[in-house]
């Protein structure tokens, strides 16, 4: 019987994955800054609201305002969803300090007690029936703990998939790392998907690689990929090559 997967509805992106994301992995989106994390997350969760799949986005890095500013600008409108219960934003940004906050339906009142986000998590995980999920970064989680890292991961992990949510644990590294951020984490997530940015020539080039994706097959190599005001397209037909001499691209 072949596995159920979720499409991420990322152009391209599901034939790197054949097919998708075998349901309930825990996929860990690691990159340096800028290299488009948060709007993977994004694109992710609103091609399931397009297609009748509720979700879940927790707001740990930026004001839930602000997220749902960035989505629109891509013409992602998440409020309609949230009005009829088929989406959460959960703030764990604000501490429920301020004006907007008070607006909040889901809101972490300590961002620093994972208990706490847990417990936030789940309660709207079960009111929206959400099948994706994104946590938007789980960095902030431990940056000042790296020891408890595998540990904040592990009860994240066992609440999503726990429940059959499909997520995306955005993981940022610094702009040198070449992890994915930290052994304990890279080794409980189910699968490991890097984004970068090369500078080469005086160009900054996109490119992203599945590292790992249990329960599947997919493409072992380099693709490059661009950011539109559509969102991100990968191209799985073309492959980048970063060497010393140079950044290559090539046709597959
Ligand atoms: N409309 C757009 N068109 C092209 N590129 C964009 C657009 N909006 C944002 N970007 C690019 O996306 C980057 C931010 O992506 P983001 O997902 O926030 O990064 P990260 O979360 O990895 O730090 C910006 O630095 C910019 O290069
Ligand atoms: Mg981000």
């Amino acid at each position: 019987m072949p596995i159920e997967r979720i499409k991420t509805g990322i152009p391209g992106m599901d034939e790197i994955l054949h097919g998708g994301i075998p349901k309930r992995n825990v996929v860990l989106l690691s990159g340096g800054p800028g290299t488009g994390k948060s709007i993977f997350g994004q694109q992710y969760i609103y091609h399931g609201l397009l297609n009748g799949e509720p979700g879940v986005f927790v707001a740990l890095e930026e004001h839930p305002v602000q997220v749902r500013i960035n989505m629109s600008q891509f013409g992602w409108d998440v409020r309609k969803y949230e009005e009829r219960g088929l989406f959460a934003m959960v703030d764990a940004f604000t501490g429920g300090i301020g004006e907007a906050a008070k607006r909040e339906r889901y809101v972490v009142r300590d961002p620093t007690d994972v208990m706490n986000l847990v417990d936030v998590l789940k309660e709207a995980i079960r009111d929206v029936g959400a099948v994706r999920g994104v946590i938007d970064s789980v960095s902030t989680l431990y940056l000042t703990k790296p020891a408890v890292a595998r540990n904040i991961v592990m009860q994240l992990k066992r609440v999503l998939s726990g429940l059959g949510v499909t997520s995306i644990l955005v993981s940022q590294v610094s702009v040198t790392e070449r992890g994915f951020g930290g052994p304990g984490v890279e080794h409980a997530a189910d699968g490991i998907i890097r984004l970068d940015l090369d500078e080469i020539g005086g160009e900054l080039k996109r490119s992203l690689i599945v590292w790992k994706m249990r329960g599947t097959s997919h493409s072992m190599r380099r693709h490059p990929f661009e950011i539109t005001d559509k969102g991100i397209i990968v191209y799985p037909n073309k492959v980048l090559k970063v060497t010393r001499a140079g950044v290559f691209e090539e046709h597959v």
